[in-house]
């Protein structure tokens, strides 16, 4: 089973999303930074996220899930009918991101292995929210501040989290 990473950015009201867009301007050093950990690892996002203009995805593979049997989804990505037949067909990777939105993260976020979570502190009006979690379950490896984004001027911390061992 390959390790589960989820990668996500929230603001401090814990928003991802409105109106299944992100609800601030892409933040560039963000974006280095999911392509950056994401570089080499096949993903996994819920069918709304995929149809996001924001859509995120691996040149490598991709899964969306989906309850439609008949969805039909670009070259490069196919459809599985929950996480765990998705978890399946990725059996032997090493390491998967999972990219979202809510739904996902909700039942993603009980097995990851590993978060790692921008957090913009400042509050947004959203319709979609990042789960809250169990923090104490997780040790934090590293966690960088950022004083304003080049494009928004927002301030922003990237923290990634390891699941404590049993
Ligand atoms: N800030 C971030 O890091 C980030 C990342 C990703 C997305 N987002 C935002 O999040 C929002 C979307 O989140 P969302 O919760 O509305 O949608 P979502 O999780 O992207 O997609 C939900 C859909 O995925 C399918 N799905 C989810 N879990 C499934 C399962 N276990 N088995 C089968 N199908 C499953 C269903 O599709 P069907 O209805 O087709 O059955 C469901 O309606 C957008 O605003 C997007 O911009 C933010």
């Amino acid at each position: 089973m390959p390790k589960i990473s989820i990668i996500a950015a929230m603001s401090q009201n814990w928003v991802i999303g409105y109106q299944n867009q992100l609800p601030w301007k892409p933040i560039a050093e963000d974006w280095e930074n999911l392509h950056s950990v994401t570089a080499g690892k096949k993903m996994i996002m819920g069918r709304k996220s995929y149809e996001s203009p924001h859509r995120v995805f691996s040149p490598l593979g991709n899964i969306v899930l989906t309850t439609n049997p008949d969805y039909q989804a670009e070259s490069g990505f196919e459809i599985a009918a929950n996480l765990t037949e998705a978890l399946r067909i990725y059996a032997s990777e090493v390491e998967i991101f999972i990219l979202g939105g809510e739904q996902v993260f909700k039942e993603a976020i009980t097995i990851a292995d590993k978060i790692h979570l921008t957090i913009v502190h400042q509050d947004f009006i959203g319709d979609t929210f990042f789960p809250k979690f169990p923090e104490d379950d997780f040790e934090i490896l590293q966690r960088t501040d950022f004083q304003k984004d080049k494009e928004n001027g927002l301030p922003f911390s990237i923290i990634v989290y390891q699941r404590k061992a049993p």
